[in-house]
């Protein structure tokens, strides 16, 4: 080699070389303005093109931030390193003298210490809902957009879910209302169960392409809606009925035959809930798929049926999760269970809850674990637009949504909650479909006509937790230190990086110091409305 082409060398290993390094090869969002005022950008893919984020290894003393806004940044990298503070803002009185300090920097610059050795619960993982509207919607697309929907989801280079919620047979986002073995009527053998077309050509290929695709295992928690309708007091899908005492076994008969159902198709189940909200079956306020549950029959139901069953069988390690309703209902629930008997309690290694009681402080969440310490709590479904006063089911584009997720998410982990599931990992243009007409929103819409899928705010959002906290990750106390403040909870990742998740809601800047020990500290700037995660190599 002449000197000349040695140098040309040198520097172009030197680019690919930092490129790689500093994850240069990331595709940027394709940004659609949606033309309503207020509202932020979506990001566009198709078969040629989808924006794609990965996870650059902080060196050690180094950090990496990522960093999405309302203005619409999606996932923009930055790096910096850790300070020393030595004899910087050392003098432990100045904190305390905030007179030195004006107004601006009292509400403008919070500051936090992360108390590593104060650890909490340790995090299974995000994820989201593949539901048979979910998985209708995604089969609209191309296989080569259907791929680069899966590696949004799931892939290295997208926001990595380990965690998947699968209805047992039909619920509210099908095209009709379904179970299975809906004839003969009062089969106590369950001798004409088998799964539905949803299942063979919808759910189960989206998921085996997400297992396929994904970082992790992916852990999937499977619920009922409504069994088939000679099982239940009005012989209806929906309204309020109860399970017919003469079916509680075969009940729980039906959950064990979905397990092995799916362990034939091979998905492991990994958790099943004990059905989903089964107040909509006592309070019919919904019009949909439902089953009622009374406290103390759940409780019957788990310890003499659902418990035995499932500990007795093949797939004996299988979770049960208990209530998968609102988390002002846990209390009641687990209260009557204990009630009517008390084995049904050991039956159950956690409580799965829902997101449309989030109006009650999420400290109710704090309560429950430590009056049930061995119990893990999952959170199982949430949707932005169900509600009856939501005009709009879906609101394209909106950076509230993504600001009610992050701050939900945030309160729910620093709750106790071990892992977060969303609902339907897409929806149409419509928010459906929707056999009841119970259109909502979610983080992809897909348009299958022009094979086309978008990521609104709320899949940044997701993904700001998802991809940043692996499993195993455990969370650690934040102390304080400042009169300002912005949303936040942290992590010790498994590699044993602190990852921070940050919530700016103000419409304007705000600069966060966060000590990662005695002497070392980071300071960012967080924009106006805007998500960050950051990831901090503190050894
Ligand atoms: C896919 O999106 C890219 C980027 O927006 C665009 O250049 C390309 O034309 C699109 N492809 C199709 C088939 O629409
Ligand atoms: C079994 O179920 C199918 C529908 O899944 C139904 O067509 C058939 O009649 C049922 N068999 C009996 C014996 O009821
Ligand atoms: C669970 O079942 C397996 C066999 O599938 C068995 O080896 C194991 O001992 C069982 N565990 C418990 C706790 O019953």
């Amino acid at each position: 080699m002449t000197n000349k082409s040695k140098w040309t060398f040198l520097v172009i290993t030197t680019v690919l070389f930092s490129s790689f390094l500093f994850g240069k090869c990331d595709q940027p969002c394709e940004a659609r303005d949606v033309g309503i005022i207020g509202r932020s950008v979506v990001c566009v893919c198709n078969a040629t093109y989808c924006d794609t984020v990965t996870r650059d290894a902080p060196a050690q003393g180094t950090f990496v931030v990522y960093t999405s806004s309302r203005a619409g940044k999606r996932f923009e990298k930055s790096y910096g390193t850790i300070r020393l503070s030595i004899g910087a803002k050392a003098p432990v009185s100045e904190n305390y003298d905030r007179s030195g300090k004006t107004l601006s920097e009292l509400f403008n610059e919070a500051s936090y210490r992360i108390l590593s050795n104060i650890r909490h619960q340790k995090i299974e993982g995000f994820g989201g809902s593949v539901t048979d509207a979910a998985s209708i919607n995604w089969r609209k697309l191309s296989d080569s957009t259907q791929r680069r929907f899966i590696n949004s989801y799931f892939g290295r280079d997208g926001i990595e879910y380990n965690l998947i919620r699968v209805p047992i047979g039909g619920a509210d986002f099908s095209t009709h209302p379904y179970t299975y073995n809906e004839y003969p009527w009062n089969d106590k053998a369950l001798s004409n169960y088998s799964l539905s077309n949803e299942d063979y050509f919808y759910k189960l290929p989206m998921i085996k392409q997400a297992q396929k695709t994904a970082t992790a295992e992916i852990k999937v928690t499977a619920s009922t809606w409504s069994p088939p309708v000679w099982m239940k007091t009005n012989e209806a899908i929906t309204g309020f009925a109860q399970l017919k005492r003469e079916f509680y076994q075969t009940y729980a008969d039906y959950h064990l035959r979905f397990i092995e159902e799916y362990d034939k198709a091979e998905v492991k189940i990994w958790a099943l809930t004990t059905t989903n909200e089964p107040i909509n079956g006592i309070v019919p306020f919904v019009d949909f798929n439902s089953l009622g549950w009374f406290p103390t029959d759940l409780g019957i139901w788990v310890a003499n049926n659902l418990g035995p069953t499932i500990r007795n069988s093949r797939f004996n390690d299988t979770l049960i999760l208990a209530v998968d309703d609102q988390r002002y209902l846990i209390d009641i629930y687990l209260g009557g269970m204990a009630r009517a008997d008390p084995k049904s309690l050991e039956y159950i290694d956690g409580i799965a809850v829902h997101y449309y009681g989030n109006f009650i402080p999420a400290g109710i969440l704090s309560n429950i674990q430590r009056r049930y310490p061995d119990k893990i709590l999952l959170a199982t479904e949430a949707c932005e637009g169900p509600m009856p006063w939501d005009l709009m089911r879906v609101k394209i584009g909106s950076w509230e949504r993504a600001d009610r997720y992050t701050r939900h998410i945030i309160d729910d982990l620093n709750n106790f909650v071990v892992g977060w599931i969303d609902w339907n990992l897409c929806l149409d243009e419509n928010g459906g479909p929707n056999w009841a007409h119970n259109y909502v929103d979610a983080p992809i819409l897909v348009y299958g006509e022009r094979d086309e899928f978008i990521k609104q705010p709320m899949f940044y959002a997701m993904g700001h937790f998802s991809k940043f906290i692996p499993r195993g990750s455990q969370r650690v106390e934040v102390l304080r230190t400042s009169l300002a403040h912005v949303n936040n909870v942290a992590f010790i990742t498994p590699q044993g990086n602190i990852v921070m998740v940050l919530q700016n809601t103000n419409t304007h800047e705000v600069k966060v110091n966060i000590a990662t020990s005695l002497l070392r500290s980071v300071e960012i700037t967080m924009e106006p409305e805007s998500i960050k995660t950051i990831e901090i190599n503190n050894n």
